[in-house]
């Protein structure tokens, strides 16, 4: 059973590491990274196997609440965040904290889940309700990674949670559409903080959302559910 179930898994990944590279060196050949990712889930298998937070459960998926916002610093692949979630064998819950309105019901939705994920904003502050042990998936967008680990990873360790930072590249932010590679706002966001804060707000803030590669975020992925396990 063991043995058939790692087949499976280093099969499907195999097949998935077609458009699934982790963060290895952009050199290495396309077996290699199979191979990573092979040795990466096989791993990950036998933690599943023996370690399992929830032994009396053994088919419980990790579970994972996602965070909509609603206005900036959105999923514009939405479906392709939560087919990927999936793909790595979360149960997703998605929640919008705004409309929510039963907050008792919400908190024991949160506390239910082993992971938050969600793009830098005030709707990760819901990581409060969080048993101690949990997951931060913290998305940063492009051009305030500067503020990042203050806002949210700091705080996230101080409360006993872990803390797994994704920053986006250019190319996953509607910023490289809108402006172009040589424009200052890609080209050197040190520039614009220096200009000041408002500057940061008005682009980075308020201007931005967010196209996950789910290839390149598939290795936080992992690192997530490492430290689920
Ligand atoms: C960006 O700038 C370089 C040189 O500074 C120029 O060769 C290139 O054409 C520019 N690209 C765009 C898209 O404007
Ligand atoms: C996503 O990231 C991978 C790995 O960095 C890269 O090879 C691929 O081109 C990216 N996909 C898109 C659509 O940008």
């Amino acid at each position: 059973m063991f043995f058939s179930l790692c087949f499976l898994l280093s099969t499907s990944l195999t097949e998935m590491s077609n458009y699934l590279s982790p963060t290895i060196s952009p050199g290495s050949s396309r077996s290699t990274q199979q191979s990573f990712i092979a040795s990466q889930s096989t791993r990950l298998l036998i933690l599943m196997q023996t370690n399992r937070a929830d032994k009396d459960d053994p088919e419980r998926k990790p579970r994972i609440i996602l965070i909509e916002r609603g206005k900036t610093r959105r999923f514009m692949n939405a479906p392709e965040v939560l087919q990927g979630l999936d793909w790595f064998g979360f149960e997703v819950v998605k929640a919008d904290p705004r409309i929510d309105s039963n907050l008792d019901e919400f908190v024991r939705l949160v506390d239910s889940c082993d992971a938050i994920m969600g793009v830098h904003g005030a709707g990760l502050t819901n990581m409060v309700f969080l048993r101690s042990g949990a997951v931060l998936v913290h998305i940063v967008p492009y051009g305030i990674e500067f503020m990042a680990d203050g806002f949210y990873g700091a705080p996230a360790r101080d409360m006993g949670l872990r803390h797994v930072q994704y920053s986006i590249s250019p190319d996953e932010s509607t910023l490289l559409e809108k402006y172009g590679w040589n424009h200052t706002v890609i080209k050197d966001p040190e520039a614009i903080r220096n200009s000041g804060w408002e500057k940061v707000g008005e682009f980075y803030m308020s201007a931005q959302d967010v196209v996950l590669n789910m290839t390149r975020f598939g290795s936080s992925l992992l690192k997530a559910i490492e430290l689920i396990m």
